[in-house]
């Protein structure tokens, strides 16, 4: 536990077992495909890290930074790329890797920049779905928790930069994110 947290979701072995089923099922589906395995930075690195070690077919790794809100906890709509991957996609069957989906507008984002850029196919795997924070619809192909409607940290995910290297992840307290006018944050 962690003073800061209002309760644990999901502890190291939850979270790790659900994890191998997810490099399974992607094993199982991409075993002749060569996929191109793209880590949304900065909250999917831990994710990826884990979910990589259980995929037992050929693969290839990228990383991607993406931002859209800054320290905020409410969304400004906006989704920057700040660091772009090293090579072209053409012809790839890429995997985004992302840690959660929220309001869906990163992921709408980025599935249609990925496409543009002539990817073979683009299907997403996400950590955890959070489907009652949507903005757009938009459905990860692949996920491993769908989550309520809070503000959680660890595994990669963060408030304000802090919390990513918490082994399990949980709801953080809302007295460390009030601002006094807003009542349910959307993950920064
Ligand atoms: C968070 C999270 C997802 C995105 C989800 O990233 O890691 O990438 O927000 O939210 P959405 O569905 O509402 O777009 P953030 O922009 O905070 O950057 P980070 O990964 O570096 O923390
Ligand atoms: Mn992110
Ligand atoms: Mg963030």
């Amino acid at each position: 536990m962690h003073p800061d947290l209002e309760r644990i979701l999901f502890d190291e072995q939850t979270i790790l077992e659900k994890v191998g089923q997810l490099g399974a099922q992607l094993s199982a589906d991409y075993y002749d495909k060569n996929p191109l395995f793209i880590c949304i930075l900065k909250g999917a690195a831990l994710f990826m890290a884990d979910l990589v070690k259980r995929v037992t077919v050929p693969m290839e790794m990228d990383f991607m930074a993406i931002s859209s809100y800054g320290a905020s906890t409410q969304s400004s709509g906006a989704v920057r790329i700040l660091n772009d991957l090293g090579k072209p996609i053409e012809g790839r069957d890429v995997i985004i890797v992302e840690d959660i989906v929220d309001t869906g507008l990163t992921l709408a984002y980025l599935r249609d920049t990925l496409l543009r850029r002539q990817a073979a196919s683009v299907r997403i795997v996400a950590l955890f779905d959070k489907p009652g924070g949507r903005k757009v619809e938009i459905a990860p192909d692949y996920y491993g928790f769908t989550v309520p409607n809070e503000f959680i940290v660890g595994y990669g995910l963060d408030y304000a930069e802090r919390y990513r290297n918490l082994p399990f992840v949980g709801v953080l307290k809302s007295d460390i994110y009030a601002t006094g006018n807003s009542d349910k944050p959307e993950q920064a």
